[in-house]
Order: structure tokens, then C-alpha cells, then sequence
């Protein structure tokens, strides 16, 4: 397959036409010892991998990386990686469209135009001192074609017009994931992430629907813990809101 230009120095590429799921393979890799920087990128996965167990339909023509990171933290942080990542994946998609009209969405999607563009997918592993072994960074991105029968809408950048690739993703996206990681690594912190986060926010302010393990709760997206928790304003009271999954209220 062809291959981008040469990546910045951090990375290590590792591609492949057909895979089962990058996911799958970076976390053997990380298993073995492979170091933070590796990138598994595939053409097509057959077996694609979604967040709470779903799977990810995986075509030729869309993006599908995922990367090793090894941080010296406890693994209790390692979820403000996909806040992280989904800032980076939001600059990626406007450094090749810089028309499209890209938000977030708690926890760490990426919409264009409200519908969902891009997804991540955090999986790590601690030692027993609780500290991360290693957490892998699993990104896809709808580039040619997006999924009809999805609960949350989906869409593509080819849906504006934005005629891309998997290779020029690959390269925005090694750029802009390696500013921002340095910059959460290496001082700034959650803070900034979180801000910069907000700017970009899909319906803050407005109502919404989180749905929980056996329930829904329905409130106003107040923002962001510092933790990066979800904080949902509800007649009694502001909760704070780990895991789950966010829509848009059912108008009255
Ligand atoms: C989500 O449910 O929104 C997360 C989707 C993550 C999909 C990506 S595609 C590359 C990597 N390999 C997988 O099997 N899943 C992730």
C-alpha cells in the first residue's frame, strides 16, 4: 500500500491492507514490549471494534489507526487521553477541510455539521503498582462512506465535498496528535485540554440525554469536571457523570 510521507520522529508505522482490528493487533504489540509511537494503520478491518462492544464498520476508503502511548501516570488520568486525541482528530479534519463545521461530543467524538465524523476507542492496561503499563489509542475516521443504520447519525468528510485519504489523514493527524499530546504531557495539563475541549463543544448549555447503565438521565450539559467527568445541571442538582452516552433531549 502506498504510504505517506515520512511521519514525525515519535512514530513508527506499521500498516497493513486488510486486519482484523488495529485495536487488536496494537495491543499485542504493546503486549510484546512494543514502544509508545507505534501506529497500527489498516486499509480495512474486518472485525472493527466500537465502544461499548459495538463494532466498527471498517470499508476501504476510511481511516483506521491505532496508537501505542506509554505516559508515566497513574491510570486513573489515561481517559483524559481521548479528550487529547479528539482535539487532535478535530484539527486533523479542519487541516483538510477547513470549511467544515467539526464539534465534540462528550466523551470524545468528533462531529461534523452534529453528526458523528470519528470515534475513539481507549483501551490500556495497568501494573500492579497502578500505574499504566499501556493504553492504545484506537481512531477511526469516516472519510469516503459512514454507517445508515447507527443510533447517533453519522456522516463523512466526503458528505462536504472534501474529496481526502487515508494517507493525508495520517499525516495531518500524526502532526496534530503529537502537538497535543507534548502539550498535555509536558506541562499544561487536563487544563488547557479541557478548555480548549469546551471551545469546541457540541450543545453546551443546552439539554440533553445521557444514558447510563439501566438508565437515562436527562438535564442540561453544564461542561466539564476538571477530571474530565460530564457535568449534567438537573432540577436537583449538577451531577457529575463518568461514562456514558450523550443525545440530544426529545423536544417537548
Ligand atoms: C466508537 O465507538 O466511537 C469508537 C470507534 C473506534 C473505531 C476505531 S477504527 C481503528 C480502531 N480499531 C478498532 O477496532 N476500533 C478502532
Amino acid at each position: 500500500m502506498s504510504l505517506p510521507g515520512p511521519l514525525p520522529p515519535f512514530y513508527r508505522l506499521v500498516s497493513h491492507e486488510r486486519i482484523a482490528s488495529t485495536s487488536d493487533e496494537a495491543k499485542a504489540l504493546a503486549q510484546q514490549g512494543e514502544p509508545a509511537g507505534t501506529m497500527v494503520w489498516a486499509r480495512t478491518q474486518t472485525a472493527g471494534r466500537g465502544r461499548q462492544g459495538r463494532g466498527w464498520v471498517s470499508p476501504v476508503g476510511n481511516f483506521y489507526a491505532s496508537l501505542i502511548l506509554r505516559p508515566a501516570l497513574p491510570v486513573a488520568t489515561a481517559a483524559q487521553l481521548g479528550f487529547v486525541a479528539a482535539i487532535a482528530v478535530a484539527e486533523a479534519c479542519l487541516a483538510l477541510a477547513p470549511e467544515a463545521a467539526i464539534s465534540l461530543k462528550w466523551p470524545n467524538d468528533v462531529l461534523l455539521t452534529g453528526r458523528k465524523l470519528a470515534g475513539l476507542l481507549l483501551e490500556s492496561q495497568s501494573r500492579s503498582d497502578g500505574a499504566l503499563d499501556w493504553l492504545v489509542l484506537g481512531i477511526g475516521i469516516n472519510l469516503a462512506t459512514y454507517p445508515v443504520e447507527v443510533e447517533y447519525p453519522a456522516t463523512a468528510l466526503a458528505a462536504i465535498g472534501t474529496d481526502t485519504d487515508a494517507e493525508a489523514m495520517l499525516g495531518a493527524l500524526a502532526v496534530s496528535f503529537l502537538v497535543w499530546y507534548e502539550r498535555w504531557r509536558d506541562g499544561a495539563g487536563f487544563a488547557t485540554i479541557r478548555k480548549e475541549w469546551l471551545a469546541r463543544a457540541q450543545g453546551l448549555n443546552q439539554p440533553i440525554r445521557v444514558r447510563l447503565p439501566g438508565e437515562t438521565r436527562e438535564g442540561v450539559f453544564g461542561g466539564l469536571d476538571t477530571d474530565g467527568a460530564l457535568l449534567l445541571d438537573t432540577g436537583t442538582g449538577r451531577q457529575r457523570i463518568a461514562a456514558g452516552e450523550v443525545f440530544p433531549a426529545i423536544a417537548a
